[in-house]
C-alpha cells in the first residue's frame, strides 16, 4: 500500500484563506489582529521560526512585531518587557521564543504573559482548560496535527492512538486532544518498554522525539495513520522527520511528510489563535461556549 499523504502546505493555505476573511472583518471595525514575538539570544534556528511566524501575520493582513533581546537579558527585564506588551492594545497574542538562556526560567515567563493573550496554550491556566477540554488556545503544534486529521476525513473516535514522546509542547497535549476527541491514547516515552510492539497496536501514530527516522516500518500497523512532529537535520543538511518517511509510506493509509506537514501547521494554527484572542478582545466571539477544541 501506498499511503496518501496529508499535505500541512495545501491545508495551511486553505486555513489561511479563511483567516484573511476574518481579518478583514476585524480590520473593518478598526481593529488589526496583532501578535508580538519576543526572542531572547541568538540561536539560529529559533531565528528563522520567528522569522516565518512574523512572515506569516503579514500574509494575512495581521500586525506582528518581533522583539529580538540580547542573550544577557535578566528574567526581571523580560517580565517587564512581557508586562508592557501585556496592557498593549494593538497586541493580541504575545509568544517567546524558546528555549530561554539558562539565567531565564522559563515558566516564570510563561506565566507573566495575560492569560488572554497566551496564543501558545502554554501557561497553566490554558493546560488547566485543555484538560478538561475548553481551551480557549489549544498549544499550536498538537492543534495542528489534530486539524490534519480532520482534514484528511480520519475518524479519531474509538481509535487506539499512539502518541511517542511526553513533552509539554507536543506530546503531552496532543494526548489530551486526542482523548478529547475519543481516542484511547497510550503514551510513549524514552523509558517506555517494548515501544516497537506498543507503537505496532497504534491505529494513529504521532511521533514527537526528536530523533531521525526512529519510527520504521516494522513498528506501523498497516493502514495506520502517522502524523511526523519531528524535524531533524542531518549532518548533510537534509530535513527528516522522526519516522522513516520512505518505508512507512508503504504501510500506512495517512502519512504527513517532512518538510512540509506538521510545520507549516504550527504557524497556521498560531494565526488562529492570535486571531481568536483579537476576536475575543474585540467582542466578536463567544467565550467558553465558542472554545470546543478543534
Ligand atoms: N520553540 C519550539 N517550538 C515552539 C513553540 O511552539 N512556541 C514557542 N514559543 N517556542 C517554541
Amino acid at each position: 500500500m501506498t499511503a496518501k499523504l496529508i499535505d500541512g502546505n495545501q491545508l495551511s493555505q486553505e486555513l489561511r484563506a479563511e483567516f484573511r476573511v476574518r481579518v478583514d472583518r476585524l480590520r473593518s471595525i478598526g481593529v488589526t489582529p496583532g501578535l508580538a514575538v519576543v526572542i531572547v539570544g541568538d540561536d539560529p534556528a529559533s531565528k528563522v521560526y520567528v522569522r516565518n511566524k512574523a512572515r506569516a501575520c503579514e500574509a494575512i493582513g495581521m500586525h506582528s512585531e518581533v522583539h529580538a533581546l540580547a542573550a544577557s537579558t535578566t528574567e526581571a527585564e523580560l517580565i517587564a518587557f512581557i508586562s508592557r506588551l501585556n496592557t498593549n492594545p494593538a497586541i493580541h497574542g504575545i509568544l517567546v521564543q524558546l528555549p530561554l538562556p539558562r539565567q531565564i526560567d522559563s515558566r516564570a515567563v510563561i506565566e507573566a504573559i495575560a492569560a488572554a493573550k497566551d496564543v501558545d496554550g502554554f501557561a497553566y491556566g490554558n493546560i488547566g482548560e485543555l484538560v478538561v477540554g475548553e481551551s480557549l488556545f489549544p498549544p499550536c503544534t498538537p492543534f495542528g496535527a489534530m486539524k490534519m486529521l480532520e482534514f484528511a476525513g480520519v475518524a479519531v473516535e474509538g481509535k487506539h492512538a499512539v502518541v511517542i514522546g511526553r513533552s509539554n509542547i507536543v506530546g503531552k497535549p496532543m494526548a489530551l486532544l486526542l482523548l478529547h476527541a475519543g481516542a484511547t491514547v497510550t503514551v510513549c516515552h524514552s523509558r517506555t518498554r517494548d515501544l516497537a510492539g506498543i507503537v505496532r497496536q497504534g491505529d494513529i501514530v504521532v511521533a514527537a522525539v526528536g530523533k531521525p527516522r526512529m519510527v520504521t516500518a516494522d513498528m506501523v500497523k498497516p493502514g495506520a495513520v502517522v502524523i511526523d512532529v519531528g524535524i531533524n537535520r542531518l549532518p548533510d543538511g537534509k530535513l527528516v522527520g522522526d519516522v522513516d518517511f520512505d518505508t512507512v509510506k508503504e504501510i500506512a493509509s495517512w502519512i504527513t511528510p517532512v518538510p512540509g506537514g506538521v510545520g507549516p501547521m504550527t504557524i497556521t494554527m498560531l494565526l488562529s489563535n492570535t486571531l481568536k484572542a483579537a476576536e475575543t478582545a474585540a467582542g466578536i466571539r463567544a467565550t467558553r461556549a465558542d472554545t470546543r477544541i478543534g
